[in-house]
């Protein structure tokens, strides 16, 4: 599949790299670009054999630094709504891929791209790693998920701090707040990824797409009905060849090697 503001390459077996690729505008995203995050989720998805995806920006300066502002200057309200709804989609899509994706985050992560970032699963940060909601800056209010994702990630006091002062943010203080889980020195951002990549990998596939529907799933149930999404999952893996072999591998103190059947 061929894009034009992004590239999508898979490095080694099941290891999806997103990649946003407009340097230039420092990776803004305009409309193109948001379909085709979409539209690379959506692939990934269709991959029965992808066990992760990993989500960066192009160049050394920023991940995403926000909506294209020049796509949005002169929007009506119609237009407005309909670009904001396009991002939602878009990034929902990628926050309901059955594999965990993990966000690499070097320079600027501002609006849309700190956006990008929080419909993610986690974010790695580089030492170099800028967040920010600067949208009330521009005279609107982020629109790509921010106000819903922040609140559930760092509290409803730190979000809307940050939303309403639009202050920029570094590595350490994302890290002291739990925005991102850990901070790498910018050149061993993509090797920390991709060993991580490799360690879920490594899991039973299915046992890791259970883990992660019954997290994500689970978050919008009453908690009585999430334990039992929890239950009925865990009684579906105990139907897999991989919860036999990975169980008897054990008791044998042997590697397990599973099949993802
Ligand atoms: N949209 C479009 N173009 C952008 C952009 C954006 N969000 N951010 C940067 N660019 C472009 C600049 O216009 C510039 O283009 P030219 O070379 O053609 O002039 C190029 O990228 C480089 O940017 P700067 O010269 O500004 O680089 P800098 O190092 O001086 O500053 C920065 C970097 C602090 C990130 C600054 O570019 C900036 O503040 N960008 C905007 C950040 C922002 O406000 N993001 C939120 C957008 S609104 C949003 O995201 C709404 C939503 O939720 C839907």
């Amino acid at each position: 599949m061929t894009f034009q503001n992004i590239l999508l390459e898979q490095l080694e077996a099941g290891i999806y790299v997103l990649t946003v690729n407009r340097p230039k505008a420092l990776n803004a995203l305009n409309s193109a670009t948001l379909d085709e995050i979409g539209a690379a989720a959506d692939a990934v998805a269709e991959d029965a054999a992808a066990r992760v995806l990993l989500v960066a920006g192009a160049g050394d300066k920023a991940f995403v630094a926000g909506a294209d502002i020049a796509e949005m200057q002169n929007f009506t309200p119609e237009e407005g709504e309909a670009f904001s709804a396009r991002g939602s989609r878009a990034f929902s899509r990628l926050e309901a891929l059955p594999v965990p994706v993990i966000a690499l985050v070097n320079g600027y992560a501002l609006g849309g791209g700190c956006e990008l970032a929080l419909a993610c699963d986690w974010i790695i940060a580089s030492d170099r790693a800028v967040f920010g909601q600067p949208e009330v800056n521009l005279g609107v209010s982020a629109g790509f998920g921010a106000t819903q994702r922040l609140p559930r990630k760092i509290g409803q006091a730190r979000a809307l701090e940050l939303l309403t002062t639009g202050r920029q943010m570094k590595a350490d203080e994302a890290l002291a707040i739990g925005l991102v889980n850990q901070i790498v020195p910018a050149a061993e951002l993509m090797p920390r990824g991709l060993e991580i990549a490799r360690l879920i990998a490594a899991k039973g596939p299915i046992a890791v797409r259970h883990t992660k529907q019954a997290v994500i799933d689970g978050a919008d149930l009453e908690f009585g009905a999430a334990l039992a999404l929890q239950s009925k999952l865990f009684g579906d893996l105990c139907g897999t060849e991989d919860q036999k072999e990975g169980m008897r591998a054990f008791l044998e103190k042997r590697p397990a090697k599973f099949t993802g059947k």
